[in-house]
């Protein structure tokens, strides 16, 4: 028998997951959530869905087996905790919460009840990522020096339509969160190749002058003067690691989140829309070709921006195990450089198998903690501060074996 997955919030991310759980082969069913009935009966009808509910509470008090959060980035932390507390499996989109009592509670919740919560990381999928950790592992980059990650997305790429699509009159209030509490994307593509964590951290902040408003002290939730914050961090290997995260910025690539990763034996370095693979023996191996994800055709939906249907609307690279994926995905949508059919399967296997999958809270909470603690040393112009660490998975739990087959 399978599992009933309850995804709590119809918007736009949700639609990218909704047809994969329904496809995935060890899913009963999945039942659908949302406070705002039209759109939750909208996209009940598109998908085919026989159950919903109105709201994170129904779902909680229902038969499902687990519950896939996608709300509101600030919303996470208080939800995942009722949903554990609901004794529900839990799969967030990113992040793992807005402050650093939430995620120790999360951590605190899932070592109590050894429910599988799963950070919905894109890019742990991506195949730069994947393409570096595999080099990582054969040894080819030596030791770690340095990384650089970034996420540049500019409001005016469907941040504003993304914001006012749920967040009605008050969307600046949300709109105007600092961008180092959404740092997981460019933190975890160097850490989920290295293995190590961030031990310290300094950040500086770009004072927004912007006539929007969003970025104001008063204007947000958080108090928040920054769009841009850049920092500078010390890795548990010795290692330096440069993050940007830029939401004021005249850029437009292919990809908004993008890494660089320096070793003594060898280097990949991605500029725009061009990767290379260099070692002290070799000159550069051009290997744009073989991590290219190529976009589908997008299907226009109101209230979404073109920027961001391009990102759902994506297919596999190269490097991308295929093999490994449920056969009923073939043919489906896969977004985010091919990341989204690799993460719900990793969800589903681990609840069925009730093994760690591979982005799992001790993971969630590494990629996301240098962040909160990145903002809290640009408020105070760039101060070295240290940060906690909660550790790796109990030795007894076992990890995803992800080339996994179910029925
Ligand atoms: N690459 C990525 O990993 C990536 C990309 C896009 C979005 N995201 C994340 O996905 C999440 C969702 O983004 P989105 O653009 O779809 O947001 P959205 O605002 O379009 O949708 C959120 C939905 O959640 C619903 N909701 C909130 N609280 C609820 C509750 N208690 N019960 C039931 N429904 C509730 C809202 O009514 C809304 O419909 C965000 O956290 C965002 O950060 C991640």
């Amino acid at each position: 028998m399978g599992i009933r997955i309850g995804v709590c919030g119809t918007g736009s991310f949700a639609r990218a997951f909704i047809p994969l759980f329904q496809a995935h082969p060890a899913v009963d069913e999945v039942v659908l959530a949302d406070l705002l009935p039209d759109r939750l009966a909208e996209q009940a009808a598109h998908f085919g869905v026989a159950r919903t509910v109105d709201s994170l509470d129904a779902l909680c008090d229902s038969d499902v087996d687990a519950i896939a959060l996608f709300t509101q980035r600030h919303l996470h932390g208080p939800q995942t905790l009722q949903a554990l507390a609901a004794g529900k499996h839990v799969y967030c989109a990113v992040p793992i919460a807005n402050t650093e009592a939430e995620i120790r509670a999360i951590v605190q919740a899932v070592a109590d009840t050894r429910l599988i919560y799963m950070t919905g990381e894109t890019s742990y999928y991506y195949p730069a990522t994947l393409y570096c950790r595999s080099r990582f592992r054969a040894g080819d980059f030596g030791r770690f020096v340095y990384g650089e990650g970034q996420y540049y997305h500019d409001m005016a790429h469907g941040f504003y339509e993304a914001y006012q699509h749920s967040g009605g009159a008050e969307w600046k209030r949300v709109a105007g969160i600092p961008p180092m509490h959404y740092p997981t994307h460019s933190v975890s593509m160097i850490l989920s190749v290295t293995g190590a964590h961030v031990t310290h951290v300094s950040c500086l902040g770009f004072d927004d002058q912007h006539e929007d408003g969003v970025f104001r002290p008063g204007a947000n939730l958080w108090d928040n003067p920054y769009s841009n914050q850049t920092a500078l961090m010390r890795t548990s290997d010795g290692g330096m690691m440069r993050i940007n995260e830029f939401r004021r910025v005249g850029w437009k690539g292919l990809a908004s989140v993008q890494m660089s990763l320096f070793g003594t034996q060898g280097c990949y370095q991605e500029q725009a829309n061009a990767q290379a693979w260099v070692t002290l023996a070799d000159g550069p191996e051009d290997v744009t070709a073989l991590l290219e994800t190529r976009n589908l055709p997008v299907e226009k939906t109101a209230g979404v921006h073109e920027a961001v249907l391009q990102d759902y609307h994506m297919s596999v690279s190269q490097v991308h195990s295929v093999e490994r994926l449920p056969r009923e995905f073939a043919g489906l949508r896969n977004g985010h450089h091919g990341s989204h059919q690799f993460l719900a399967d990793d969800f589903v296997k681990a609840v069925v198998t009730g093994s760690l999958p591979p982005n799992h809270v001790w993971a969630a909470a590494r990629y996301c903690l240098p962040g909160l603690i990145a903002h809290q040393s640009s408020l105070q112009e760039g101060a070295m501060l240290p940060l906690p660490d909660l550790g790796d998975p109990p030795a007894d739990w076992p990890l995803l074996d992800l080339d996994t087959k179910l029925q």
